[in-house]
């Protein structure tokens, strides 16, 4: 009996569409557009391809969008310049600058440049810190995904054992966080953890973000268990996730394939931040 797969697809579509409706109100109430700005420094191709496609899914939930594509030469303060004029810009929501940066650049220094009201990624140290008291309103886009994805199955969560590879501030950490916050019993593994395999076995729900294409073998995985792959690595023989998909599919209950699976409901969770941060600026402005 093979795993059914979570549909990273179908389900983004879905929250796409409620965004789309959710923004429609918006509109008819306060007669603004949520609108998502983007920058990009320099011309990695797939940092180019991810632009893109944040544009489209703004299109897709009727927002407005903006593209800010600068020089891999600019400099850290001219990008803090640009970051500024946006968070006291009114027409823009959302401000997110595309990862990685250039060598060049101090990338901690730049998520703090911006108005956590409009950081729809999510990486500022205020809303991280939301995050871990448990009273967020924008959450980072990856670990709120698979949440929503398992929600969308409906997984259970509360009362059972997580195991979470990789502590990363982007997914690791945070999604740890955020199962925790939903009552399951979570274990943080890293790439010093020792018995690795004898820790993930335990788990029913096993989400993994090491970053190692198929690292996380058939032998690792629990019978039944849910399996939620993060990692997308390419290699010379094509992309790859963090789990060795075919054999672990005999053995999950439930596995998202890469790709289609996480990656494409980061996305969508941007969109509905893009639309909670337009909703959270005009809460603030009608109280001024
Ligand atoms: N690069 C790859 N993933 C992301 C993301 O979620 N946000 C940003 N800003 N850059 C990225």
């Amino acid at each position: 009996m093979g795993a059914q797969i979570l549909d990273g697809k179908e389900v983004a579509k879905k929250v796409r569409a409620q965004v789309r409706r959710e923004a429609k109100i918006f509109t008819e109430q306060t007669g603004q557009t949520p609108c998502l700005a983007v920058i990009i420094v320099g011309e990695d191709p797939a940092s180019q391809i991810y632009v893109k496609n944040k544009k489209l899914a703004c299109e897709k939930c009727g927002f407005l969008s903006r593209e800010y594509a600068l020089p891999e030469t600019t400099t850290q303060q001219e990008l803090i310049d640009l970051i500024r004029t946006l968070n006291s810009d009114a027409q823009v929501n959302g401000i997110l600058v595309q990862q990685p940066l250039p060598k060049h650049m101090n990338v901690s220094q730049i998520n703090e440049v911006i108005d956590p009201d409009k950081d729809v990624d999510a990486f500022h140290p205020v809303n991280t810190g939301k995050i871990m008291i448990g009273n967020a309103q924008l959450l980072p886009c990856t670990p709120a995904g698979i949440l929503e994805m398992l929600d969308a199955y409906e997984i259970p969560i509360e009362g059972r054992e997580c195991v979470v590879v990789g502590r990363s501030n982007l997914v690791g950490k945070p999604v740890a966080m955020l199962m925790l916050s939903r009552n399951a019993t979570v274990t943080l593994c890293h790439s010093r953890t020792r018995d690795l395999a004898e820790i993930t076995r335990r788990a029913d729900i096993l989400i993994v973000a090491i970053g190692r294409a198929r690292m996380i073998t058939a032998d690792m995985i629990k019978p039944g268990a849910v399996v939620v792959d993060v990692g997308v690595n390419r290699t010379e023989a094509g992309i790859f996730g963090d789990v060795d998909f075919v054999p672990a599919s005999e053995k999950a209950s439930y596995i998202t394939p890469v790709p289609g699976g996480v990656g494409r409901m980061t996305i969508a969770m941007l969109m509905r931040n893009t639309l909670a941060a337009a909703k959270i600026q005009a809460q603030k402005n009608k109280k001024e």
